[in-house]
């Protein structure tokens, strides 16, 4: 039974969810002790690190929480089996990436991470234990992880060690995470035992309206995450497959955005084109519906949703190439600017970001490439490129004598990134980069030169005036 009160909580997981999500929950619910627990100890230095600017995770707002809350009801640390002992309630907020191998591969999520955790939480867990999974999970896993623990109880010595498996999925977008988290559309509580259901919304309930609260069966509370990530991606990749149209046809996408986002049934949100969706979820996710949708015998449901994914994939190459095409053909030994490495901006996350796949097609045709992001540093880069950094422009001045071979280096700045550059490529949607000075980046790179605004962010006049060509996504008139 579920003790009629929750004092300490532990969260499994130190992540891009794990971090935000208990640095709100701790301000709001200052009665609570909150641990949060990882088995990487450098995440976990990080986010005890005395700098704020050294945390793990760059989300605006975040800073200001951990500084109000960290070691007053707000803890980090890599004691896991302790803090799983003394919780009232366990968060399961660990990575669940696509299989790379066995039964699955390449669609499917790996679960090892959320089985380990529900097999640390059965050995260690005390009195009764709510086990919430706020990992984005395939439909049916919580019955996984309440097997595991109904084992444990079964062979457990102490009889009274008791679980109950909640399902609440966490729908924060990186880059808005805090706001997300204080103002959120909706919170998702999926379950079957009431008591636990509500000891759960009471927490939110210290800053969630409660008819914000739902509460559905386990199983709808887990595929509405799914089913939400894919709907989303869908979107992304309907309005990039219409800027497509747009440039072929002379029509303008963002007319486009507007007309159909004005009507009431299709609503404005989410209707920007751009370099293609990325981040650590949208791909991850749907190839799990796919997965389930092929396991379940739902072939045309499965290819349905995977070809959302296929035209993401389709409209980043499409990017790279017209940008050689506009080049003249060809990029090589040529230098390009890429402003911006993030997935979107606002995050220091560059899981599957469409830059990746755009500067990797540049490198191979043979471009030198000046990286810049405020966020993301350079080894970051250099490990998702898969690309050792060519020369660093902190260390040595731009000569743009530049080989035929590909590569990149990492700027610093925006201007050491336009000096002497054939073109430069919005990736990110960074405010700074909308306000360029565009007459200093005229002077500064090499004629003619090319601004490639794949986020949509610029003033064409002003790009335009300063005697820059311009290519924007969607853009007929390009
Ligand atoms: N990133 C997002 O925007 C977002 C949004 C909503 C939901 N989600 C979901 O939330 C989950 C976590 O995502 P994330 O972006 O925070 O992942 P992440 O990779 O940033 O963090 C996961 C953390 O879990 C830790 N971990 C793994 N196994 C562990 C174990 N056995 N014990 C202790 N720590 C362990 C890892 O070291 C890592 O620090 C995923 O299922 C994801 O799909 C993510």
């Amino acid at each position: 039974m579920p003790s009629t009160e929750i004092k300490n909580i532990c969260c499994i997981g130190a992540g891009y969810v794990g971090g935000p999500t208990m640095s709100v929950i701790a301000d709001k619910c200052p009665h609570l002790h909150i641990h949060v627990v990882d088995i990487d100890e450098q995440r976990i230095k990080a986010w005890n690190s005395k700098n704020l600017q050294d945390l793990p995770i760059y989300e605006p707002g975040l800073d200001e929480k951990i500084k109000k809350c960290r070691d007053i009801n707000l803890y980090f640390s890599t004691e896991i089996e302790k803090n799983i002992s003394n919780a009232d309630m366990v968060f399961i907020s660990v990575n669940t990436p696509t299989k790379t191998k066995g039964i699955g591969a390449g669609k499917a999520s790996d679960l090892k991470w959320v089985e380990a955790c529900a097999r640390q939480v059965s050995k260690y867990a005390s009195g009764h234990t709510i086990v919430v999974e706020k990992s984005t999970l395939p439909v049916k896993t919580a019955e996984v992880i309440k097997i595991i623990l109904e084992d444990a109880q079964l062979n457990s010595q102490n009889s009274k060690t008791t679980f109950d498996v909640l399902s609440n999925p966490e729908f924060l977008a990186e880059g808005s995470a805090i706001e997300d988290l204080e103002n959120p559309d909706r919170v998702l509580i999926g379950g079957e035992n009431i008591e636990a259901i509500n000891l759960l919304s009471e927490i939110y309930l210290n800053w969630v309206a409660e008819e914000k609260i739902l509460h559905t069966n386990i199983w709808s509370s887990e595929l509405a995450k799914l089913t939400s990530n894919a709907f989303l991606a869908q979107r992304i990749s309907s309005i990039n497959s219409i800027s497509a149209i747009c440039e072929a046809t002379g029509a303008d996408v963002r007319e486009v955005s507007r007309a159909i986002g004005s009507d009431s049934r299709i609503g404005s949100k989410f209707l920007d084109s751009g370099p293609g969706f990325g981040g650590s979820c949208f791909k991850k996710d749907i190839l799990n519906l796919v997965y389930l949708c092929e396991y379940f015998g739902l072939p045309e449901v499965a290819k349905f949703w995977e070809e959302v994914i296929e035209i993401n994939k389709w409209h980043q190459h499409r990017i790279s190439k017209l940008i050689v095409k506009k080049l003249f053909g060809t990029v090589s030994g040529k230098k390009i600017s890429i402003l911006g490495f993030a997935f979107k901006a606002n995050t220091n996350d560059t899981r599957e970001s469409a830059a990746i796949v755009i500067c990797k097609d540049l490198i191979e045709e043979g471009a030198l490439l000046s990286i810049h992001d405020p966020k993301v540093d350079k080894y970051q880069i250099e490990k998702d490129l898969g690309i050792k950094l060519n020369l660093n422009e902190e260390s040595k001045s731009e000569d743009h004598s530049y080989k035929s071979k590909g590569g990149w280096t990492y700027a610093p700045s925006i201007k050491k990134s336009l000096i002497g550059a054939d073109a430069s490529i919005i990736l990110t949607e960074w405010n700074e980069y909308g306000n360029i000075d565009w007459n200093m980046a005229k002077k500064i790179m090499r004629s003619p030169s090319w601004i490639f605004d794949a986020r949509s962010i610029l003033i064409p006049e002003k790009v335009k005036n300063a005697g820059l060509n311009l290519w924007r996504i969607g853009d007929g008139s390009n």
